[in-house]
């Protein structure tokens, strides 16, 4: 089996245990520039994302044992670390959300029990490809809010800086998965065969979830009409600031046989860690 990395260790991850106090009376309305539609739609996001982190947790766990490189091992514990903090300040997050939109908690079930179906039913190579194949998901979405100030400008400063801390974090592990999957899984033909399906299956998968359940939010939220946000949303998702439309090329390199997350060199943005912290640590004071 071919072990050798691409990339090895290109970024050691570090846990950072952070707070962010988020005002709960303004999950509704805490991007007030992007509008309610496109903040809804974060808050969507949000919904599934501790449950979705303890799921990438455990599928990459799942190898550990099997990791004979050391700086793949201590790049695993790190990755472990941060998506547990990343879970922990979304249950708050996810708190706030669930008391005023009761469809919230509800879809959250419903992811949980597929995640579920997936350790359960499934063999773990394919929760592991599944955990790949959203990691790069998350890791594109963090481009965006890293490359485009315009995402988070003028947002409630505590809800900015928690998607600030989550996009710089996903950017700094988004190899760490995929790395345990070339250790463990290879490239050879059958391990591609299993990732490339895993990436189809996950966004079919992710879009028929998240699809619906962002429509009754918006429907429990009274916000489905609202013409002028829904033209907001459209400039901020596919149109001139376009989070998705702007990561759609990277989207498609995932399925090339020899891909690599570092592919897309963007370490460019960590060099920002350091100003961040210091402001977040005003911010909480
Ligand atoms: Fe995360
Ligand atoms: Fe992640």
């Amino acid at each position: 089996m071919n072990t050798a990395l691409k990339y090895p260790s290109a970024i050691l991850p570090i846990r950072r245990d952070l707070k962010f106090n988020l005002p709960a009376d303004r999950i509704s309305d805490w991007h007030q520039p992007a509008g309610p539609i496109f903040t809804a739609f974060l808050n969507t996001f949000s919904i599934v994302l501790p449950i979705g982190e303890r799921f990438f947790i455990d599928s990459v766990r799942a190898y550990r044992d099997q990791i004979t490189d050391p700086e793949l091992k201590r790049a695993i514990t790190a990755f472990i670390g941060q998506e547990a903090m990343h879970g922990r300040e979304h249950e708050e997050y996810n708190n706030a959300l669930f008391a005023v939109t009761p469809v919230a908690p509800k879809f959250e079930r419903l992811v949980k029990g597929i995640l579920d179906g997936v350790t359960r039913y499934t063999p773990k190579s394919f929760a592991l490809s599944a955990t790949i194949a959203l990691e790069h998901f998350t890791a594109l979405l963090a481009d965006s809010v890293l490359r485009e100030p315009r995402v988070s400008e003028g947002a409630e400063p505590h809800y900015r800086a928690l998607w600030m801390w989550h996009a710089l974090e996903e950017t700094e592990h988004k190899a760490v998965a995929f790395d345990t999957w070339t250790a463990v899984m290879g490239r050879g033909p059958g391990a591609y065969a299993i990732r490339a399906f895993g990436m189809t299956a996950a966004t079919v998968i992710f879009w028929a979830l998240v699809i619906p359940a962002f429509l009754a939010v918006l429907r429990t939220e009274g916000k489905l009409a609202d013409t002028k946000a829904w033209r907001k949303f459209y400039t901020f998702t596919l149109g001139d600031i376009g989070v998705l439309r702007i990561q759609l090329r990277d989207y498609f390199d995932y399925f090339r046989p020899d891909f690599h997350p570092w592919d897309h060199d963007n370490r460019e943005f960590l060099l920002q860690i350091d100003a961040f912290l210091a402001e977040q640590e005003k911010l909480v004071a």
